[in-house]
């Protein structure tokens, strides 16, 4: 079959890189002030990736083991700062790379949100995206005065919602609203921008916006969710979605049904983007790339109290050579905890599952050429839309990815060679 291309792009946060290991250089101090994550966009725009995604939460968790020490510790779920604040930054060092922050409708008053979304829209030349979360951690509600997060469908519903008002918010000034007429001293046709007077069954706004209408139409909106509810809100709202599954058959199936329910919301499928979660690990042979994957293996205490966080679950009080629990239930995110019993369901103990346990959807272990095969083929086989990179912890990271794996997959014609349009949105329907 003739390669078709696809979409690439980065999964991080404002946070720290790897800070542990033999590279990790100034990486663990350079990022607070921006300048890592700078450099970063850069060689990320060089190689022609979509965008740059930074998740985000707003606490610091004390799930695992009752205690905040574990998750402070390993800082791998935080020190974190505001992604949003970080983004006019890179894009005012950048000419087209996407840029998408996080901000959980839970916490954010829709009406800041859609002017900070419309602003940063500006700042970037319509190169930004919202990554719509819920939020799945009380820990975090507790920080804005609220004891218990609604539960897990509920924040969906109230999450549509949200999406409704704030496409109403962001489309309360018709596109030529200003007028800039020096003759008639008229900056803004009055006329053309309205209020909204919306009100939902959660959320109440007058309208319009006080900033002006975001470049290029609304911001691309990206989602994560991959439990059923989640994903019929993808397919209601989202423009690329994060997928974190495990292996070619689930990726698969998670394409067929996000656009099943797509087509039942009477949305074009080739409308949404969907991008699987990968972890390269790149090296001159694959043998040097296997025994550098098994020497790279999480510290188990690290990945259960990132999984604590995750779930709100505390893992620290489970026997770790006991088969998992398969009775576990969370409020918080289903799709992982699915994922991490699913790996669990093959006999493994707790120990065994955090030891293999990855956010990757595939395994990616290989020199350039091979792993630029593999996707080429995984991308065949699920029918697309592309790859967000993740686990890139230092600058020799992202040399191997920018200046070994992408030169790869464009000889191949897989990814592009060169932006063909100014905004985020164009780039990420262009194929
Ligand atoms: C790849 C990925 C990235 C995510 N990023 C964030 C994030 O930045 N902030 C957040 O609060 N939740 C994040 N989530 C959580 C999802 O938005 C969602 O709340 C969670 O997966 C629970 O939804 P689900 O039960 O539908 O899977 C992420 C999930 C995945 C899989």
């Amino acid at each position: 079959m003739p390669a078709a291309p696809f979409h690439l792009g980065w999964f991080g946060s404002f946070s720290r890189g790897g800070f542990a290991g033999r590279w990790a250089g100034t990486a663990p101090e350079a990022w607070a002030n921006g300048d890592y994550h700078i450099e970063m966009a850069r060689h990320l725009e060089r190689a022609g990736f979509d965008f740059m995604m930074f998740e985000d939460s707003a606490m610091v968790s004390d799930v695992y083991g009752g205690s905040m020490n574990t998750n402070l510790k390993y800082g791998s779920h935080g020190p974190k700062h505001d992604p949003m604040a970080v983004i006019p930054v890179i894009a005012k060092l950048t000419k087209h790379i996407g840029l998408i922050g996080t901000a959980s409708t839970t916490f954010y008053p829709p009406f800041m949100l859609a002017r900070t979304m419309a602003t940063l829209s500006h700042l970037s030349g319509g190169r930004t995206g919202w990554n719509i979360v819920t939020s799945s951690e009380d820990k975090a509600a507790q920080n804005f005065g609220i004891d218990q997060l609604p539960p897990h469908d509920e924040r969906y519903d109230r999450a549509d919602e949200y999406v409704e008002l704030m496409n109403r918010l962001l489309e309360s000034w018709e596109p030529d609203a200003v007028v800039l007429d020096r003759e008639t001293n008229t900056y803004v046709d009055g006329d053309k921008v309205h209020t909204i007077d919306f009100e939902g069954k959660y959320y109440k706004s007058r309208g319009p916006l006080n900033s002006l209408p975001p470049v290029g139409g609304r911001p691309v909106y990206c989602q994560a969710g991959s439990s059923p509810r989640g994903r019929r809100f993808a397919a209601q709202n989202a423009d690329t979605t994060l997928v974190s599954l495990n292996g070619i058959e689930d990726m698969k199936q998670y394409r067929v049904d996000v656009h099943q329910h797509m087509r039942d919301a009477g949305r074009d499928p080739s409308s949404l983007k969907m991008m699987f979660i990968v972890a390269p690990v790149i090296a001159d042979t694959v043998e040097e790339a296997h025994a550098r994957a098994a020497r790279s293996r999480p510290d188990v205490e690290e990945m259960l109290c990132t999984l604590s966080v995750l779930t709100e679950i505390d893992f620290a009080k489970y026997d770790l050579d006991a088969p998992l629990d398969m009775e576990m239930r969370t409020n918080g995110h289903a799709g992982y905890l699915n994922q991490f019993k699913q790996w669990a369901s093959e006999g493994q103990t707790l120990r065994q599952v955090a030891e293999s346990f990855s956010v990757s959807s595939m395994q990616l272990v290989g020199t350039p050429d091979s792993i630029a095969a593999q996707m080429d083929e995984a991308m065949q086989e699920i029918g697309g839309d592309g790859f967000l990179i993740t686990g890139l912890g230092n600058r020799k990271n992202i040399i191997e990815v920018t200046e070994g794996l992408v030169p790869e997959l464009q000889r191949r014609g897989l990814t592009r060679t060169e932006y063909t349009h100014d905004t985020l949105r164009e780039n990420l329907m262009a194929f």
